[in-house]
């Protein structure tokens, strides 16, 4: 196959949900589409039990999982798809949010009887930022849930986006009897635990046929030629381009544990989905067919055996081909680096490739070189941008219980912070080190890979700060006079770049009013 039809045939996207919506259910169904897995059961839920937030086997067991399933790569119907895991737990949102980073497209889990949730809310958010194009997946429909209408309606408000259903539910709960295919105009009907290779559909060519009440009874024959006579009038075909640009979002009603509804959305999915796309870097736009590789590194995870400090980078390709064993750019460090055991991974099993495509996920073994956001290219020099920082939520002071082992803590901090569990601030007129996370489980898992990686005993002292802003202004002096006076709140991050360690929203606001000269950033952009 030629290079750009490689290209052409991938697909890259992350499943996301509120904890507990189906989110692992559904990557299961795909696999099994896939032929990636064989038996349901396969893929671990990644996420950590609610009642285990201080059993630290628990939290390794989790990281042991997702290193595993972190990109999982499998064929159907010939199109080759990069499916990025992210983590459940809220406390890792992070990770989450910097995964989507590296993706073209996403599928949004959310479940039937909880509608949209809080995790929904910001993973949104996120997707709004760069302009994602997403399908949503309302889950669930075999338990008594919201009104189909209520629930759209509920998603559209809270979560600003424009539906376009693909498929219509014929009731929920007990009485869930499937789904109208829209687009098809067929009927799936509802059983459980349908098989990956059940295909059986009901072509439905005029909704007022007597067949359509005999198999759904009149009453809900009648709802149905209602509702899609409602829906079909509102909406008409789907605008595929309108969902490309992120304005429109097609929705699919489904049950992921009965894998229904499931197969209806995948082959919409490798119709539709966008293939990879062109990136912004800092000097100019890098387009995926370009022949020469470029690419970033999203995520790092630290090697699960404490003797092996070695890590491994998680690198999307976003142009060209990327060879085992060729020599390419580093550019943050300006030298150049090659790698013999490039792994591509498949499920659990990890694998060592030849070569990988834009599109693709390639993890790299590394001692220590690389950092989020670090690019390889074959000599040019540039940063991808879109790689965002955003606040903590929780700050705390990092206090050194051996002075006998500072040199391993500041290693230690500095890898950790590296690796993107958490970020590191040092406060001006000091040299109080901060530590900022979005969850408190973050806290709690720095503490024990310090002592247990690095041999540093570190306590946590709680500071009263709940967001942090970077800070720019035109005005040097101006900044400079800010910093001075409010040495207590301000410092700078691990590249240098000036923050504002704000008490209270109250404090933010003032502080913003008061100096209009300079600019407060709500995230920090890892390269601008
Ligand atoms: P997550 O990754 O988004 O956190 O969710 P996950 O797939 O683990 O699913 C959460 C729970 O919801 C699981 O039950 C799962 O079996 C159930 N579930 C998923 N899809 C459906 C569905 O379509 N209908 C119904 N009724 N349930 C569904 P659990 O009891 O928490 O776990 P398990 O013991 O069944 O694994």
């Amino acid at each position: 196959m030629n290079f750009k039809d490689e290209i052409l045939r991938r697909r890259t996207f992350a499943i996301i949900s509120h904890p507990d919506a189906g989110k692992t259910t559904l990557t299961e169904k795909f696999l099994l589409f896939g032929g990636a897995i064989q038996v349901a059961g396969a893929v671990k839920s990644n996420k950590i039990k609610k009642s285990a937030t201080s059993d630290f086997m628990e939290i390794e067991r989790q990281r042991g999982i997702s290193v595993a399933t972190s990109v999982m790569s499998f064929e159907y119907k010939n199109i080759l798809i990069n499916l990025l895991d992210t983590p459940g737990h809220k406390d890792f949102a992070e990770d989450t949010y910097r995964t989507l980073t590296a993706v073209d497209s996403v599928i949004l889990v959310v479940d039937s009887v909880n509608g949209v949730e809080d995790q929904t809310r910001r993973l949104m958010e996120v997707c709004r930022m760069r302009d994602t194009p997403v399908i949503v997946f309302i889950n669930k429909m075999d338990r008594d849930g919201k009104g189909r209408f209520d629930l759209l309606e509920e998603i559209e408000k809270e979560l600003n986006i424009s539906l376009h259903p693909m498929t219509w539910p014929i009731n929920s709960g007990k009485e869930f009897k499937g789904v109208y295919n829209l687009h098809d105009q067929n009927l799936r009907l509802f059983s459980a635990n349908t098989k990956a290779e059940d295909d059986e559909t009901v072509s439905i060519s005029n909704l007022n046929d007597a067949e359509l009440d005999e198999m759904l009874g009149e009453k809900d024959a009648a709802i149905l030629r209602e509702d899609v006579e409602l829906v079909d009038g509102v909406n008409g075909e789907l605008n595929v381009d309108d969902y490309l640009k992120a304005k429109v979002s097609p929705v699919f009603f489904g049950s992921a544990i009965n894998n229904f509804g499931v197969k209806e959305m995948l082959d919409t999915f490798i119709r539709i989905a966008p293939v990879p796309q062109d990136r912004e870097a800092t000097t100019r736009e890098v387009e995926v067919m370009e022949p020469k590789l470029s690419g970033f590194v999203f995520k790092i995870h630290a090697n699960l055996d404490p003797k092996h400090r070695d890590r491994i980078a998680f690198f999307r390709v976003c142009s060209g081909r990327f060879e085992r064993n060729k020599y390419y750019h580093h550019v943050r460090l300006d030298k150049d680096v090659r790698f013999s055991n490039p792994y591509s991974f498949l499920a659990r099993e990890k694998s060592v490739i030849e070569d990988a495509y834009a599109g693709d996920v390639v993890g790299l073994f590394d001692t220590g070189n690389f950092k989020i956001g670090d690019t390889l290219t074959e000599g040019e020099d540039f940063f991808f941008t879109g790689i965002p920082s955003f606040s903590p939520e929780i700050f705390k002071e990092v206090v050194n219980k051996d002075p006998m082992k500072t040199k391993q803590l500041e290693k230690g901090l500095l890898q950790l912070t590296d690796e993107g569990v958490a970020q590191l601030f040092t406060q001006f007129g000091g040299t109080k080190k901060i530590i900022g996370c979005v969850g408190e489980l973050q806290f709690e898992v720095i503490q024990y890979r310090l002592l247990h990686e690095y041999g540093a005993a570190v306590e946590f002292r709680a500071l009263p700060f709940y967001k942090a802003c970077w800070l720019t202004s035109g005005d040097t002096k101006k900044l400079e006079d800010f910093t001075k006076f409010k040495q207590a709140n301000t410092g700078e991050d691990k590249d240098g770049h000036i923050v504002y360690l704000a008490q209270s929203e109250w404090f933010l606001n003032t502080e913003i009013t008061n100096n209009p000269e300079i600019t407060f950033h709500f995230s920090s952009e890892i390269h601008k």
